[in-house]
Formats: C-alpha cells, sequence, structure tokens
C-alpha cells in the first residue's frame, strides 16, 4: 500500500502542518536554525503528524490545533532522531549526512534540546491539560525506551518480550500519543480514545519491527540510513534474537559474538543465519500480526474516511521499503 493517496487525502492540512512546523523553527540563534532547518529540511515520511490529522478527522474535529499538534508531534520526533543519531553513531538519515556527522555530536544533543522544549511550548499554547499529560508521558517513556535499549545494547540474553518493550517505549509510544491527541480534540469518548491509543500503540510496534527487518534487508538508497547500524552497535533486533534461537548452535554463537562484539566484521555471516532462519520473514510476520491488532481496534469507530486511510496506514507501515 503507497502512502501517496493517504497523504493526498490530507494534503491541505500537512501543508498547513508544514507552515506551523517551519514558522515554529525559528531562532535568533543561527546555529539552532541552520541545523534544525538542516534535518527538518531533509523532508521525513511525517508519518505521526499524518496520524494526528487522521484521527483528528475520525473524531469530527473541526478546529485548528491539530495542526498545531501534528507539528508538536513531529517536533518531538525530530528531537529523538537527532539524539538518537549521536547515540547510534549513524552517518545517514533521511538520504543525506546526519546533522552529528556534519554539526558534530554537541550540536545535535543541543539542537535537540532546542526542538524538544520548542515542542512544549508550542503544546502549552493549545492549553488543555489532558493534551500536556498525554505528550509530557509520552516523551518521558520514550526517554526510558531509550535508556532500556542503550542498558540492552550488546546483550545477547534479551528475549522477544523485553525487546517489545524496548520497542513500545521507544516508538510506539509517540504513535500512541499522535492517535490520542486527534480524539482528545475531537472530543471522542473514553472508549474511542482508548481504541484508537490501541490502534497507535500496536502500528507504532508495527512500524519498529519493520525498521528493524530493514535495517537488515533495504535498499539504503530507499530508505535513505545505512543499513547495518542496529548490528554494527551490537543492538540485539528481532531478527537477531529468533535467528539465535532458531539456528543451528554455530548460528547461535556466531550471531551472540556479534551482538556482544558489535561491529560489521561478522555481517555476511549474520545475514546468513538471518536468512537460514527465516528471521526476516517471522519478524515481518510479528509486524503483520500487530497491524491486524491496530485495525481490529478501529472497529468501535464511527465509520469515515479517515478511518479507512488509517487503516491503509496500518499496511503501510508493515507493507514499507522506507
Ligand atoms: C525513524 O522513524 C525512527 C524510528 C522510529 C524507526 P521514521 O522512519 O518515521 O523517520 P522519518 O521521519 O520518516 O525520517
Ligand atoms: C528509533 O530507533 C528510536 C527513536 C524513537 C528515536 P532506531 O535507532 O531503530 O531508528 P533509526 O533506525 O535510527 O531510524
Ligand atoms: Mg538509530
Ligand atoms: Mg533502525
Amino acid at each position: 500500500m503507497p502512502i501517496d493517496p493517504i497523504r493526498a487525502f490530507i494534503a491541505a492540512d500537512m501543508q498547513a502542518v508544514d507552515e506551523v512546523i517551519r514558522n515554529r523553527l525559528h531562532s535568533e540563534v543561527a546555529l539552532i536554525r541552520q541545523v534544525a532547518e538542516y534535518i527538518i529540511g531533509g523532508g521525513g515520511k511525517r508519518l505521526r503528524p499524518m496520524l494526528v490529522i487522521l484521527s483528528a478527522g475520525a473524531f469530527g474535529y473541526r478546529g485548528r490545533h491539530h495542526h498545531e499538534l501534528a507539528a508538536v508531534v513531529e517536533f518531538i520526533h525530530t528531537a529523538t532522531l537527532l539524539h538518537d543519531d549521536v547515540v547510534d553513531e549513524s552517518a545517514l538519515r533521511r538520504g543525506q549526512p546526519t546533522a552529528n556527522s556534519l554539526f558534530g555530536n554537541a550540536a545535535s544533543v543541543l539542537v535537540g534540546d532546542f526542538v524538544y522544549s520548542r515542542a512544549f511550548q508550542m503544546m502549552v499554547g493549545v492549553d488543555n491539560m489532558r493534551v500536556l499529560q498525554v505528550l509530557a508521558e509520552a516523551t518521558n517513556v520514550i526517554a526510558e525506551g531509550e535508556v532500556l535499549q542503550l542498558m540492552n545494547c550488546r546483550n545477547a540474553d534479551i528475549d522477544e518480550q523485553g525487546y517489545l518493550r524496548v520497542i513500545r517505549y521507544k516508538t510506539a509510544k509517540l504513535f500512541e500519543a499522535a492517535a490520542r491527541l486527534g480524539a482528545i480534540l475531537g472530543g471522542g469518548s473514553r472508549d474511542g480514545e482508548q481504541a484508537i491509543a490501541n490502534y497507535g500503540m500496536h502500528l507504532g510496534t508495527a512500524f519498529q519491527l519493520i525498521d528493524d527487518v530493514l535495517d537488515y534487508s533495504a535498499d539504503h538508497a530507499v530508505i535513505g540510513k545505512n543499513l547495518g547500524d542496529d548490528l554494527a552497535e551490537g543492538k540485539p533486533t528481532l531478527p537477531l534474537i529468533y535467528a539465535i534461537q532458531n539456528g543451528t548452535p554455530e548460528q547461535a554463537v556466531l550471531v551472540r559474538n556479534a551482538i556482544e562484539h558489535g561491529g560489521l566484521d561478522e555481517l555476511a555471516a549474520v545475514l546468513e543465519a538471518i536468512r537460514a532462519t527465516g528471521a526476516l520473514e517471522y519478524a515481518r510476520e510479528q509486524a503483520r500480526a500487530e497491524s491486524r491488532v491496530a485495525c481490529e481496534a478501529l472497529d468501535c469507530l464511527q465509520n469515515s474516511k479517515h478511518r479507512d486511510y488509517l487503516l491503509q496506514l496500518a499496511d503501510f507501515a508493515v507493507t514499507r521499503g522506507y
């Protein structure tokens, strides 16, 4: 399922969101403008803002705060990417050199802080305590997720449950928050809000599962990131966990060692173990299952075009190549 029809359906809203993003990035400090405009200018899929817009629409929201909150969510995402690429020592993002490789780690961390705190200034402007609660909790949980992941770096003993916890925190939580915000703006019922929050959580989980598959199988020109970044830093993602548990004893030792030592020396052999055990297919199937649960969560919502496109978004998350 391509993303273009979804984007076309909400094109006017997304243009309004882009305008908010451009206007709110402003700072008198030149380096902030330079770094922030560089990463935002790199594009990105803008999935999380799309989620805010579609969710608000599904709940019949008619105001304008959804543009502001969609930009807030993209800013939070952007700030985590600035920090994440420093931590992961990544060199390529959105098809261009990462901010850290161009401007240095210090500038990336500090401008990430600026973008984060700008998001908080903007959300306060919406003047809705529930909105603040949701976003304050989400940012807090994302930080926990990144730290949990750090603690499990080079840990070959983490199991699927442990891995799922990390990705729910670091990635799915923001999808959940984005989806929930639309329901809050639209004055959805408690059940409706919880349903779309569940949708967002499962969608985000599916999305990160696929991200971790693509780290071993994408076309780097299409995805705009370097492949093998996860293995390089010894990040135990599901393809590796599955290969350890389902490979021959030799394959298990090989993959364990690769996680524990990091680096890309064994990339070819690890790829072969992943292929032989069907690890990517397994991880893809888990992602599809999450995507199905996400769609089922929308059963209780009234029929609408926005709801249809939310279903399509859940499909894109698991069929995407970038
Ligand atoms: C990248 O997210 C970080 C993950 C949670 C995997 P996206 O793939 O949505 O990044 P952009 O915004 O499109 O570049
Ligand atoms: C993204 O995880 C985590 C965040 C929420 C910041 P990854 O480290 O897998 O994302 P990419 O692959 O760098 O985009
Ligand atoms: Mg990363
Ligand atoms: Mg990744």
